[in-house]
């Protein structure tokens, strides 16, 4: 099969593209693009390791053709972040809490509490434990990752 044509904006820059039909985006953005924040787990929806944003939803960048992303706007782990490199809150909040620690997980995981918080500022313990639960890890025990969450959902809560 031929390679096809497509445009993506990555972290607000766009990229035209041949790609081979059956090409996954995850392979895109870390081997086309050099975007190797967002990491491969278990490569089967399983793990949520590959978690980016499409037009703002949570999508596992495995089980995602790149041909079927054409013309959409993707935010990977390194998008998170301001431009001049200062960090998200999440990020912030995520070191506050200690909630990293071999950091495979952790994009992943930004990404889910970023897409979280967007539509539910204040996301309760519950919310952020649900909406997680599809991402696996395997150090930290989730508890640091959840008040990490929480604490951005509290601070952008009304008082
Ligand atoms: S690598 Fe995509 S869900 Fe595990
Ligand atoms: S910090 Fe190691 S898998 Fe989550």
């Amino acid at each position: 099969m031929g390679a096809v044509s497509i445009r993506i904006t990555v972290n607000g820059e766009t990229h035209e593209l041949r790609v081979e039909p059956n090409r996954l985006l995850i392979n895109v953005l870390r081997e086309d693009l050099g975007l190797t924040g967002t990491k491969y787990g278990c490569g089967i929806g399983q793990c949520g390791g590959c978690t980016v944003l499409v037009d703002g939803k949570e999508t596992l960048s495995c089980l995602t053709l790149a041909a079927a992303v054409d013309g959409s706007e993707i935010t990977t782990i390194e998008g998170v972040a301001h431009r001049d490199g200062t960090l998200d809150p999440l990020q912030e909040a995520f070191l506050e809490q200690s909630a990293i620690q071999c950091g495979y997980c952790t994009p992943g995981m930004v990404i889910m509490g970023k897409a979280l918080l967007q539509r539910n500022p204040s996301a309760t313990e519950r919310d952020i434990r649900e909406h997680i639960r599809g991402n696996i890890c395997r150090c930290t025990g989730y508890s640091s990752i959840v008040k990490a969450i929480l604490s951005c959902a509290q601070a952008s809560s009304p008082t």
